[in-house]
């Protein structure tokens, strides 16, 4: 398996062109949140799960779907707000997704009870389970809950494995890291490739307590063994296993760089965000942020609100020092910055990015 983290940007050529020509584009990659409910406290979740228990209906969910993929939608990713299992509707969304043309993936705690993961598998390009830990006693400190949804998230994740047939979805571990549990991504890492998933992913933590506005919190997530550690759990590695971090991500923490090299949030044109309250954000980091807020899917429909004038006048008006440094689109707005700047449009990747629809 190669790394996800590679320019996709030339698969989508159409929309850079778009972009470049007229100084928009209609979204590649789309985030929907089912559901603000999670049975889980992770201490330093990012869900923006306000307001809380907001639960998209079935419908909506259907119509909203069906309007991204009439927008021109291509990969979908069902994450949170809070957790996308608890939503009843899921595997008919997800199915729905895949008939609508568009890609879909999944992002999970693993859920609060057995479940049958086939559909998921079958529909999915990718599902990734939000592990965090290598026991329970470090899962109480990350996700805050107990022994037995420890076990109901290590079982999930067999089960998830075990309904995988050959070519179906690449199933992930992902392990948030910082100082607090820094120590067992090793074990964490080899615990995944006993379990049998394709790849373990090491992320860092956006927003911490101690975060300031242009600055993450670099002495929790640049420990003193955080590369040593990495590279071990690198060495765990096999033909059917890999573990990965985005490594120009972390290097830049490390140098402490948080300087933008973009005037404007480009990438919001190409990656966008639906949230449990039936909501669209200006992206995933201003979930629950009225003023981020781009429209209303009960009051408009998407194609209205995304050539709407309130889009217009929050992407205008957006200040990007109010946002998280190293944030979802910086990568992606870097890279369209040079493109603006050069006018040299991307090529074709060769051989082609893994996970193309996700940008
Ligand atoms: C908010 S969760 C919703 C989906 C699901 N409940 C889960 O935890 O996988 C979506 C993603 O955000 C990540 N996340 C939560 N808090 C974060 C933080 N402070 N910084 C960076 N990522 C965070 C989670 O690990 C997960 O990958
Ligand atoms: S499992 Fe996901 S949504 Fe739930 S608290 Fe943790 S990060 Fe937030
Ligand atoms: S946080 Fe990043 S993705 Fe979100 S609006 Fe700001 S620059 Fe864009």
């Amino acid at each position: 398996m190669t790394t996800p983290f590679q320019s996709k940007l030339g698969v989508h050529r159409d929309r850079v062109v778009e972009w470049v020509e007229t100084g928009d584009t209609v979204p590649v990659t789309w985030e929907l949140d089912l559901t603000n409910e999670c049975q889980h406290r992770c201490h330093l979740c990012q869900g923006g799960r306000y307001p809380v228990g907001a639960h998209m209906g079935n419908e909506q969910i259907d119509r909203t779907i069906k309007q991204v993929a009439a927008l021109g939608g291509r990969g979908l990713i069902f994450t949170g707000g809070g957790e996308p299992v608890l939503h009843d509707h899921l595997d008919a969304a997800l199915a729905l997704t895949t008939a609508s043309g568009m890609d879909a993936a999944l992002i999970t705690n693993g859920g609060a009870g057995p479940r049958a993961w086939n559909v998921a598998v079958e529909h999915c390009t990718w599902v990734r389970f939000s592990m965090d830990a290598w026991d329970a006693t470090s899962y109480k400190q990350t996700h805050g809950v107990g022994k037995a949804a420890w076990k109901q998230a290590l079982g999930a994740i067999e089960s998830c494995v075990a309904a995988k047939k050959h070519g179906q979805a690449d199933v992930g571990a992902a392990f948030l890291c910082d100082a607090e549990n820094e120590t067992g991504m090793v074990a964490a890492a080899r615990l995944a490739r006993e379990l049998g998933v394709d790849y373990f992913q090491v992320r860092p933590y956006h927003t911490t307590p101690k975060m300031e506005r242009q600055r993450l919190d670099v002495e929790r997530i640049m420990t003193p063994h955080f590369w040593e550690r990495l590279h071990e759990a690198q060495r765990l590695g096999t033909s059917t296993f890999a573990v990965f971090a985005s490594l120009p991500k972390y290097r830049r923490i490390e140098a402490k760089d948080f300087v933008r090299h973009y005037t404007k949030c480009w990438g919001q044109s190409f990656a966008a965000t639906i949230a449990a309250d039936c909501r669209l954000y200006l992206c995933c980091h201003a979930r629950a942020n009225q003023w981020l807020c781009l429209g209303d899917l009960t009051e408009a429909t998407l194609e209205e609100i995304w050539f709407g004038p309130k889009r217009r006048r929050v992407v205008e008006s957006l200040n990007l020092d109010g946002c998280v440094p190293l944030c979802r689109c910086d990568a992606l707005n870097e890279e369209l910055e040079t493109i603006r700047a050069t006018g040299q449009l991307p090529t074709r990747p060769d051989p082609p990015p893994l996970h193309p629809s996700f940008l």
